[in-house]
């Protein structure tokens, strides 16, 4: 089955070709990080009128590196939330209109479910599992027994991972998205320069907080800019973030796996593309006889072929046919 992904639920127009949910033909992603950065964060206005000018040259392109045209699709999956309203109504009502003229089916697939099965454009990996979805706007524990079968364990109380970083780097003047830069940054620093918090919360807790690290960021620069002879650097600084907010997600994917006797972890979404956690997260893991699988980066990040696939597996157990195309809507904050 040849499925047609659409991905517009933030800041990257996507379109993906995927054969039988494991075969991907074409994953073109158009960023639009260089209309945010200057703003230090995404306009949810610019968002949506740079999909609507994208979404069919994407499209189009990501047919055309598939070596296939509109007709040898036979399903079309869009993300339908969560996310933001004006950037999911424009993939939305795109894929709705290709399938009602081409009369075919058409799914609507929830992002996180995306960032759950992105794995498996890679690689199986045998349920159950815990997936650690850590995102611009997520920091999930998601217990995965199937297809279909999610658990979601504990969540954030307040900032999700990404968004901490995107935060500590618009508060350092580096720009948009913050994670990349920070990693970047943080490799000539010193973590052990500056000990910040690690909000593990009540013990047995599966939720994460990461307000108060972002807080205690602010407090350093300030702190610095005053004068009183701080030689903190920048480096030092992103080191010692990073470092904090990796030891959180580390010990509280350890205390999931160790509650629910799991022994896979699938580290996923935007944040999961950084290579120190993805190390610490492996090496720690190995420690208590974890397996850790992360799909490589660009799978990590926003992208369309994970849609597809979540889209072609909820196919397999939900006929699509029994949506009505027209039924299908946005929802900016739709549950998981
Ligand atoms: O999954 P994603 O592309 O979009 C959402 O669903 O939110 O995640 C985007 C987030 C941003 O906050 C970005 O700063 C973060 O992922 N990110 C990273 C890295 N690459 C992207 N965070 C840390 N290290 C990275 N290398
Ligand atoms: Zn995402």
């Amino acid at each position: 089955m040849l499925v047609l992904g659409i991905e517009t639920s933030c800041d990257e127009t996507a379109a993906a070709v995927l054969e039988d949910g494991t075969v991907l033909h074409s994953n073109v992603i158009a960023s639009q990080d260089e209309i945010h950065s200057k703003f230090g964060g995404i306009v949810p206005e610019l968002a949506g009128r740079c999909h609507v000018e994208r979404i069919h040259f994407i499209i189009e392109r990501a047919l055309q590196e598939a070596k296939v045209s509109l007709k040898d699709i036979q399903l079309i999956a869009a993300t339908e939330g969560p996310g933001l309203v004006v950037s999911l109504l424009v993939g939305l009502n795109t894929a709705k209109a290709i399938a009602y003229s081409l009369r075919i089916p058409v799914i609507g697939v929830n992002h996180l479910e995306g960032h759950v099965l992105a794995i498996f454009l890679q690689q199986k990996v045998e349920f159950p599992y815990l997936a650690l979805i850590v995102s611009g706007g997520h920091t999930d524990l998601c217990r995965v027994d199937g297809f279909g079968q999610y658990r979601i364990l504990g969540r954030t109380r307040d900032d999700a991972a990404g968004e901490s970083f995107d935060k500590v780097a618009k508060m350092l003047g580096l720009g948009y998205p913050g994670g990349p830069i920070i990693e970047k940054k943080a490799r000539e620093g010193n973590p052990q320069a500056h000990t910040f918090p690690r909000a593990f919360l009540e013990k047995s807790s599966l939720d994460f907080s990461f307000s108060g690290l972002k807080t205690s960021v602010r407090n350093v620069l300030l702190k610095r800019e005053s004068g009183n002879g701080s030689t903190t650097t920048d480096e030092d600084i992103a080191a010692g973030f990073q470092e904090a907010v990796v030891d959180v997600l580390i010990q509280k994917t350890l205390v999931a796996c160790k509650q629910e006797s799991l022994q896979r972890v699938v580290v996923t979404g935007g944040v999961a593309a950084n290579g120190y956690l993805r190390e610490r997260m492996t090496s720690s893991c190995k420690k208590e006889g974890i397996d850790v699988f992360a799909p490589k980066p660009v799978l990590c990040t926003d992208n369309a072929a994970m849609i597809a696939c979540a889209g072609y597996y909820r196919s397999q157990y939900c006929s699509p046919t029994e949506n009505d195309p027209f039924s299908l809507d946005a929802h900016p904050n739709l549950p998981f």
